[in-house]
Formats: structure tokens, sequence, C-alpha cells
């Protein structure tokens, strides 16, 4: 919307760069027909825009063979196919209290439905987790490992390449759920021994909603969570066993996988380096100037530490809906509040009975955004805080 400060951009990116949008444009006027199906001209396009995606997201995560990658709605649909695919009665399942609910809730169910064990690593007020507390909760059936890379409420970056050293010492699989981090952070699933990456096309990506993907160690056979048409093997009764077509059942949303792929361009010439690295500096700045406003606390690490591009705060015991809703309405100033999907890790933070406003930053944002949020949160201060 024009004049809208967007400060949600954990949550979804906004804006996306104008290649997202002229490609998405260009692939509804002259290609969207339906991609492995038909060998017309236009099928085989819209074919080619999908590997082509696959193959610059390859890059960027490290993966050897693009047809690992299969394409997912968002982060919760490669997080379920990556948990319910993998686990089975009688595995343990080790996770983190500061996940969100698109991993708490599937390995909850598994846990209520498949009698599968489950243990939470207690990570510290600032999110950070101790590797030792991994290396005591693996048991001899420890199958699989599942870490959020950031936390989107504390920005906390998880040591994923000692967590996946640890795994693979010990034969487990590790998940990782890069909601925070595909496209803010470096991630190599080789170099950092990561099997399966759950990662979302709508955020830091910069694509559009409804397109994330995951990626599957070519070692790994998971259980399809849909069965259905994929345009290969159409007299098989069975889910064909070829990659990406046995994960990938359905019409596949080729219109945003055009659009994600120009994200993913931006990105890879940008750099993942240069966009934390300016996301960072946007978080330092906002914590620096909410610091500075009488009754106002952070959550998460402290100012000059590591985070990503999360800023979660509270105005003294001022409800964080009612902040919300003023910055919205008198600011045009976009933040989200509550519990951001993550009760876990607000009884981590200790904000369990209140939540938090959560501003997220991304690499449009402006230093002119950030003051501007600054001096609006000064103003609510003034007007609640007596
Ligand atoms: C850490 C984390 N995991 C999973 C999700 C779910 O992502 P999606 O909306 O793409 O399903 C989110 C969304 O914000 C998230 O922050």
């Amino acid at each position: 919307m024009k004049g809208v400060m967007y400060f949600d951009q954990a949550a979804s990116s906004w804006p996306k760069p104008p290649a997202v949008m002229e490609a998405m444009m260009l692939c509804m006027q002259e290609y969207a027909a339906n991609p492995g199906r038909g060998s017309h001209q236009m099928a085989v396009k819209a074919s080619r825009a999908l590997f082509e995606t696959r193959k610059n997201l390859a890059k960027l995560f490290g993966v050897r063979n693009p047809n690992d990658i299969s394409f997912a709605l968002n982060t919760t649909h490669a997080l379920n196919q990556a948990i319910k695919g993998f686990v089975k009665p009688g595995d343990h399942v080790i996770c983190t209290n500061v996940e969100h609910n698109s991993v708490r809730r599937p390995v909850e169910y598994l846990k209520s439905s498949a009698g599968v064990e489950l243990t939470y690593l207690q990570h510290d007020v600032d999110g950070n987790m101790q590797l030792n507390d991994l290396k005591e909760a693996l048991r001899p059936n420890t199958t699989l490992v599942v870490v959020n890379h950031s936390s989107n409420l504390l920005g906390t970056i998880m040591p994923i390449a000692e967590i996946g050293e640890i795994c693979k010492a010990h034969g487990a699989k590790l998940l990782v759920d890069a909601a925070q981090s595909a496209g803010i952070l470096p991630i190599h699933v080789t170099d950092m021994n990561i099997d399966m990456l759950a990662f979302p096309g709508h955020k830091g990506l910069l694509g559009p909603q409804g397109t994330g993907g995951l990626y599957i160690h070519p070692d790994i056979d998971l259980e399809p969570l849909l069965h259905g048409g994929t345009g290969s093997q159409s007299e098989a009764i069975h889910q064909p066993t070829v990659r990406p077509d046995r994960y990938e059942a359905g019409t596949q949303n080729t219109v945003g996988i055009a659009g994600l792929n120009e994200g993913v361009k931006f990105i890879l010439a940008e750099t993942v380096e240069k966009i934390h690295e300016k996301e960072w500096a946007h978080t330092q700045r906002l914590m620096e100037g909410l610091l500075g406003i009488a009754g106002v606390t952070i959550l998460g690490p402290k100012l000059g530490q590591n985070k990503t591009g999360i800023v979660s705060f509270n105005i003294q015991d001022v409800d964080s809906s009612e902040v919300a809703f003023i910055l919205d309405q008198s600011f045009q100033i976009a933040v989200r509040a509550g519990y951001h999907c993550s009760p876990l890790a607000h009884e981590v933070a200790g904000t369990l009975s209140k939540g938090a406003v959560r501003a997220s930053v991304g690499y449009f944002t402006t230093a002119e955004e950030v003051d501007a949020l600054i001096g609006a949160v000064r103003e609510i201060q003034t007007q609640y805080v007596k």
C-alpha cells in the first residue's frame, strides 16, 4: 500500500523486486500452461521455468542435484512433508523450545498419534542453545533433530553447522526450518550437514505467497505427503520414486515459481552476506533508538550481537495489539503483535502472558523508516506511560 512503512518482513516480505512481478505477468500472459504434463511448447516453457528456479535455489543452498529440491506451498507444507514423511513409530525426535508451531504441531501430532518420543532442548532467555544439551538428549532411537535457523520471535541465529556435525556423528538426520534465514543467511546444505531444508519463497527469497520448498538429501526417502498425478509413470499405481515428482503431486504454482526465480536471482546477485549486513545494521539502529525510550524492553540478543532482522519489544505493560493498532492507524506503520505462532519462544522470553510487538526489517527497509518507527513508539510511550 502506498505510504505504508512495512515492518512485517518476517511474515511475508514486501515490496518485491520489480522483476518478480514482471516474470509472473509474463508467465500469466504467455506460458501459464501445465508444467510436466503436455509436450507442447507452452507446457515445455512452463516446465523449464520450474527447472530454472530449482537450479537457482540449488546454487543458493549448495545443493548438488536441483531435483533434490521439491516445491511446496510454504514452509509449513515443506516441514509437514519432512516430519510426517520421515518419522516412524518408536522414533525419538529432538526439537527446541523456540520452534514455531509449524514444527511443534506436527511433532506433537506424531507424539499423540504414533507414540513418537519427543524432547525439547531448553534455550536461554535470548534464545541461545548449548550444544552439550543436544549431545545429552540424543538416544539410540533418535532419528531426527529439527531446529529453526533463526527464531521468528527473537532473531537468534542457531549454530547449524555445529548441530549438523553432532547429528551426523550420531546418525540422526537434521531438518532445518529456514523460514527466517533463506535468502538472509548463508546456507550450504553439504558443508553444514543439513539433511532436509524447509524454506519459504515468500519471505527472504522475495517471491510471492504460495511458494516454498524442501531440499531432501538423496539418501533419504520420505513417504510422500500427497499422492496423485505427476505427469510421469502414469501407468503405475503408486507414487513415482523419481524426484522431484515423488513429492510434487498435482499442478505446481508455475506463475508463483516464475516469480520466485527472479527473487532468487536477485539474492544471488546481491549476495546473502550483503543482505544480512544491511538488515543487521537496521536492527541495530532500531534497537538503539528503542532502548533510548523509557519503559521499552527488547527480546532476544543484545545490541551488538548477531541476529536476523527481527526486533520484538514491549512498552511496559501496554498491550502489544494496541501498540500495533496505533502504529498502523495513526502512523501507517505495519508491524505484528501477539504470539507470532511461537508460544514456546514466548515462554523462553518470559512474555507468554502478553506477547510482543514484532518489527522486522528487510532489504528494502530504509533508515528513514526505522527512524519513523522509533519516533512513533516514543509518541505512544509518552501517551501511555506516565
Ligand atoms: C520459524 C518459522 N517457521 C515456520 C514458519 C511458517 O512459514 P510459512 O508461513 O511459510 O508456512 C514461520 C512463519 O513465519 C516461521 O517464522
